[in-house]
């Protein structure tokens, strides 16, 4: 993967992303929508896994086959929200290693703050996939990344939903090593820091709060 930006347009993924930013989808359909989705967009993001071939048999003769090589990837959810793509993802490739980082805005610096790490072991082997539908500032992306980086890890991407121009512009500058794959490139943050026109907060809308 070489481009930083990876806008994934298929008429699928297109049409459900409508749906999940339609205000009145239910809770219920919302997680169903973005289940559905994180298939298609595991699909994209994980295009140029490393392969190498095994002999098996097929009922007709022996064949040097292609299958998935190296070490299982790592996914890696950024609480609370990604956990929604994770699941998922998780039902693509079962066998994935599977991380979790949690992160807090100071409410006085206005810096991501970490409360929470759990990642595999031998990051630095894994192609990394970190998810979060929402690519907003940019800020938690960045810290996160930042920690996956001094844990190891080489061969990251990130997957989100939605990203906002101020959020892909931040991660350019930070980790232009990291490509990004997408459902959509949104117009612009508003003073809330939300994704215009986005689909409101993607944890509540996943879980049901408010
Ligand atoms: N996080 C969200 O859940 N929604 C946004 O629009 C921005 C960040």
């Amino acid at each position: 993967m070489t481009e930083h930006l990876t806008v994934v347009t298929h008429p699928l993924v297109q049409h459900k992303l409508t749906l999940m930013r339609e205000k009145n989808t239910s809770t219920a359909g919302f997680r169903r929508l973005l289940r559905e989705i994180s298939l298609l967009l595991a699909y994209e993001v994980t295009r140029g896994l490393e392969m190498t071939t095994r002999v098996i048999e097929t009922p007709l003769c022996e064949m040097e086959a292609p299958a998935l090589g190296g070490k299982k990837l790592a996914l890696v959810s950024i609480l609370r929200a990604g956990n929604g793509l994770l699941d998922g993802i998780l039902e693509l490739i079962p066998a994935a290693r599977v991380g979790f980082i949690g992160l807090y805005r100071d409410p006085e610096t206005l810096r991501p703050v970490q409360y929470y790490c759990k990642v595999p072991s031998e990051l630095e082997d894994r192609m990394v996939i970190v998810v979060d539908p929402m690519l907003a500032t940019g800020n938690s992306s960045v810290a996160a990344i930042d920690l996956l980086k001094e844990k190891g890890a080489k061969h990251i991407r990130f997957l989100c939903l939605l990203a906002a121009p101020e959020g892909v512009a931040r991660m350019k500058e930070a980790h232009p090593d990291v490509p990004i794959v997408t459902a959509a490139l949104d117009e612009r943050l508003n003073d809330h820091g939300y994704i215009v026109p986005g689909l409101g907060d993607a944890g509540d809308r996943m879980f049901g709060t408010k």
